[in-house]
């Protein structure tokens, strides 16, 4: 049967029809277009590219090869080159990372040995595992390996749905995995540093303020500096709280601000300078010290001009990358929004720690939280990343109360669970006086109080409060796997 298109193909920009369920929505659509995939499809029929694309590719292809929608990304812009599919595996690899085929699509008069050059460059400047480029009449799947790419599969369209079996040994979803996973296992991309560490990138974010986000990372950065780590704090927040509660907010008036020409925003502006080691700060507020990358009131006005520059999302990544031997761990302290920042911070991140006092007003953020994190998944899975990990969400500000801790706040835990679809991490920080005062901590200097915060670990090392921070510091080490 020689396949005829009396409909036009769907427009690309409709690529999300497909997402529930393409088969039946192209039966009620282009009944044809089943027909065909189910029975025979020549490739060679296609009457331009995006008969091509989504004929061929979308329709008969990729299904065959046992991809979903949900695998493949059209169109996407990375390093400036557009591809007009991304596949990615959806089952993870052993080295953290997905497999990656990238799909091209020509129009049927294109010769594509004028693209060859072009395509090559691409699947080794995104690191793609292989690569298939096709404009109907011929179709070739190329593997990129050791750093080299080859030509390994070329076939006529006309005998694509012979040679179907063929293909699917190569690029098939499950098969493409098992070819690679043995290799990627030796010459992965890692952030393991001369020391044999990797280093951990943790973010810690509710869309609700008032939490204790702040209070979490700058005591577990302490007591992760105590158990021997080397820490790195980033605060993504323009209300700069992790960047007063490290002390380096001494001065007194905006005349002595030391801050605001060196900061995270410079760090997310600008690609080639600013690295981490050229705007951390040392901070007092725990020994072992820290590192920090200090906030500023200033970075809200600069979300808009951030927004508008692509690269900024990706930048903390690529510039962590370069300081991977330096850290052990990073800790991201982030608004309470969904905005730019915390997108930053989520994108940098490998996992991600929820602190909430468990009310209502945190529960019913939880599903904001959610859809936030989903939206940022699909992300990273085309820049390829794994999603993000979520730790769970950590009970923080809870009330010590021994009726309410007894017998109300297992029920909240559980409906953070049942309700709200988290785990919960094993840790609780409990509401307690000192861990306050110990941020609020001040010296008196002649007639001025200047603010001298302390870590709760230093403040009151011996606390039942200092105990919580050292046990959510375990209980993430183990997480995460620090030993
Ligand atoms: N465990 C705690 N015990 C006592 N006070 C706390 C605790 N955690 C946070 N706080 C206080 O609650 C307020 C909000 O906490 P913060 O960490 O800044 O929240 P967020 O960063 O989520 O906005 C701060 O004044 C802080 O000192
Ligand atoms: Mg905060």
């Amino acid at each position: 049967m020689i396949a005829t298109y009396p409909l036009p193909p769907p427009p690309l920009s409709h690529s999300k029809l497909f997402v529930a369920n393409t088969r039946e929505i192209s039966i009620r659509l282009y009944e044809e277009d089943y027909i065909i995939s189910k029975h025979f499809f020549n490739p060679e029929n296609c009457r331009n590219e995006s008969e091509v694309e989504s004929k061929f590719i979308v329709h008969y292809l990729l299904p065959q090869l046992g991809y979903t929608p949900n695998n493949w990304y059209q169109e996407v812009t990375i390093s400036n080159h557009r591809f007009d599919f991304l596949v990615v595996s959806p089952i993870r690899l052993q080295s953290k990372k997905y497999a990656k085929l990238i799909v091209e699509a020509k129009h049927p008069q294109q010769n594509l040995d004028n693209h060859l050059r072009k395509f090559t460059r691409y699947l080794v400047s995104i690191k793609a595992d292989f690569g298939l480029i096709t404009n109907g009449k011929v179709v070739r799947i190329y593997e990129h390996k050791h750093e080299q790419t080859s030509l390994i599969l070329t076939i006529q369209g006309r005998d694509t749905e012979n040679k179907i079996s063929e293909i699917k040994k190569i690029i098939g979803k499950e098969e493409i995995v098992n070819s690679i996973s043995i290799q990627t296992n030796n010459q992965r991309e890692s952030k393991v540093s001369p020391r044999g560490k990797e280093m951990k990138v943790i973010a810690v974010y509710h869309n609700k303020g008032g939490v204790g986000k702040t209070t979490t990372v700058v005591n577990l950065a302490a007591a992760l500096s105590k158990k021997g780590q080397k820490v790195l704090v980033i605060d993504l927040d323009s209300q700069a709280n992790t960047t007063y509660a490290a002390g380096l907010i001494k001065f007194q008036d905006e005349m002595q601000d030391n801050i605001k020409d060196n900061y995270i925003y410079h760090v997310l502006r600008e690609k080639n300078k600013y690295f981490i080691s050229d705007v951390v700060r040392r901070s007092k507020f725990t020994t072992p010290e820290f590192d920090v990358i200090p906030s500023h009131i200033n970075l809200m006005h600069h979300e808009k001009e951030l927004a508008e520059i692509d690269a900024t999302r990706t930048r903390i990544l690529a510039k962590l990358q370069k300081s991977k031997d330096k850290y052990d761990v990073v800790l991201l302290d982030t608004p309470p929004s969904l905005n730019l920042y915390a997108k930053v911070a989520i994108i940098a991140a490998d996992y991600l720690i929820i602190p909430s006092d468990l009310k209502p007003f945190a529960n019913e953020g939880l599903v904001n939280v959610k859809k936030f994190i989903e939206e940022i998944n699909e992300f990273k899975g085309v820049i390829g990343k794994e999603p993000i990990e979520i730790l769970g969400v950590l009970p923080s500000k809870i009330g010590t109360h021994q009726r309410f801790v007894k017998y109300i706040l297992p029920n909240m835990e559980k409906t953070v669970k049942e309700r709200y679809g988290f785990q919960l991490m094993k840790s609780r920080i409990f509401e307690r006086r000192d861990v306050s005062a110990a941020i609020e901590n001040s010296l008196e200097i002649g007639d001025l109080d200047v603010p001298d915060p302390k870590s709760i670990l230093d403040y009151k090392p011996n606390s039942i409060a200092a105990e919580e921070f050292e046990n959510l510091a375990t209980e993430v080490m183990e997480l995460v796997g620090i030993k």
